[in-house]
């Protein structure tokens, strides 16, 4: 028997109050479904974090250690697919 390793991701999305009302409720409901469509449910963990004093980068993801800033569900999908 082989056992296959996977490198588990962890995308990290801010939820401050300015990054959720500039777009990080509907980007984590995104995630969450392109996930669920892509079966990358065992490939990657999501995880919510507090405001980290970068509001106005906002909304912001952190995708394992590369932070991205003023992401849009198009960032999303391209950050994604890689
Ligand atoms: S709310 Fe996201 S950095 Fe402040």
């Amino acid at each position: 028997m082989k056992w296959k390793e996977v490198k588990m991701k962890t995308i990290k999305v801010c939820m401050g109050s300015a990054c959720f009302a500039k777009g990080n409720f509907e980007n984590l409901e995104f995630i969450k479904q392109y996930i669920k469509e892509n079966n990358l449910d065992t490939e990657v963990t999501i995880v919510g974090s507090l405001c980290e004093n970068k509001c106005e980068l906002g909304p912001r993801i952190i995708v394992d250690d590369t932070e991205y800033t003023n992401v849009s569900k198009d960032d999303i999908t391209k950050i994604l697919g890689k």
